[in-house]
């Protein structure tokens, strides 16, 4: 038993190499595969199932078949392909905001050395001794308020999507205008993370940190 006064409180070096648990790894490239899938179903919407763009293409295969149709009714069939893609988008929405959630009770549930807050605090507390250590310190605490900012980012995502996913609610019809908007112009901000992050991580696995990607992969064993 060490006395109190001789327990010494080691607190390490802040550092990327750090393990990473099953259950957030599994949740991050759930997550990369949802937000894939999402931005998947938004690229197919506006560029190939675009309701305007088609309304020519339907008049056209009709009139090949001995059909005409005005502008209108073209435009109804050519909407209801592009309403199949956004109800898949509000599906994949759906899973996206199980994950905002799941990863919520990630925090409070998964050991004390692979939450977020409890290693943004160590970190915040570690006295640096040399000018690298204060550089390395003040990256590691940069990079890990982007995924703060991030969280925020993409919890907006999910409020505002299930604003629009239910809009037979009163008052969710009633907002839906500026709330769309939101969830529109947040996807930009969430595209702009993801590509610094994949730049980044990539950057800093060839460089200072080899190894930083398969420890989201494999996990990493030992907390260096
Ligand atoms: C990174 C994730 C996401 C991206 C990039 C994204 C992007 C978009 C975009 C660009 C629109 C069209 C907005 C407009 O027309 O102005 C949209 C609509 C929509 N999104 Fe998302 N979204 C994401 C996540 C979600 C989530 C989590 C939900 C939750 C269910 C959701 C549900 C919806 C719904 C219901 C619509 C309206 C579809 C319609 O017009 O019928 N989205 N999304
Ligand atoms: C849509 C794309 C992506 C999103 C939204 C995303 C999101 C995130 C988030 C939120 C974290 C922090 C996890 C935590 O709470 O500790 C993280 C960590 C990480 N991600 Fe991604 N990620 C994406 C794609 C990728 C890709 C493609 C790679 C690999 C090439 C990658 C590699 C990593 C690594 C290595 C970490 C740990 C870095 C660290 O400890 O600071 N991510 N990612």
């Amino acid at each position: 038993m060490i006395p109190e006064t001789t327990k010494l409180k080691v607190i390490k070096v802040p550092t990327f190499l750090e393990p990473h648990s099953l259950a957030i790894r599994i949740w991050h490239w759930t997550l990369v595969v949802f937000i894939f899938g999402a931005v998947t179903t938004v690229t197919l919407a506006t560029f190939v199932f675009n309701t305007r763009q088609n309304v020519p293409l339907v008049q056209q295969q009709l009139q090949g078949k001995g059909l005409t149709v005005d502008a209108p009714t073209a435009q109804a069939v050519s909407h209801a392909f592009n309403d199949k893609v956004w109800l898949l988008h509000t599906w994949i929405g759906y899973g996206i905001a199980f994950l905002v959630l799941s990863r919520w009770l990630l925090e409070f549930f998964q050991p004390a050395p692979e939450r977020l807050r409890k290693k943004m605090r160590l970190a915040a507390g570690f006295q640096p001794t040399t000018a690298e250590e204060v550089s390395e310190r003040k990256h590691y605490l940069t990079i890990k308020w982007t995924y703060v900012v991030f969280y925020v980012l993409i919890l907006v995502m999910a409020a505002t999507g299930l604003v629009l996913a239910f809009e037979n609610v009163a008052f969710f019809e009633r907002i839906r205008r500026p709330v769309k908007s939101v969830h529109s112009f947040t996807q930009y901000l969430i595209y702009a993370f993801a590509l610094l992050h994949i730049a980044g991580v990539v950057r800093a696995d060839n460089l200072r940190y080899p190894g930083l990607v398969s420890r989201m992969i494999g996990g990493g064993t030992t907390r260096l």
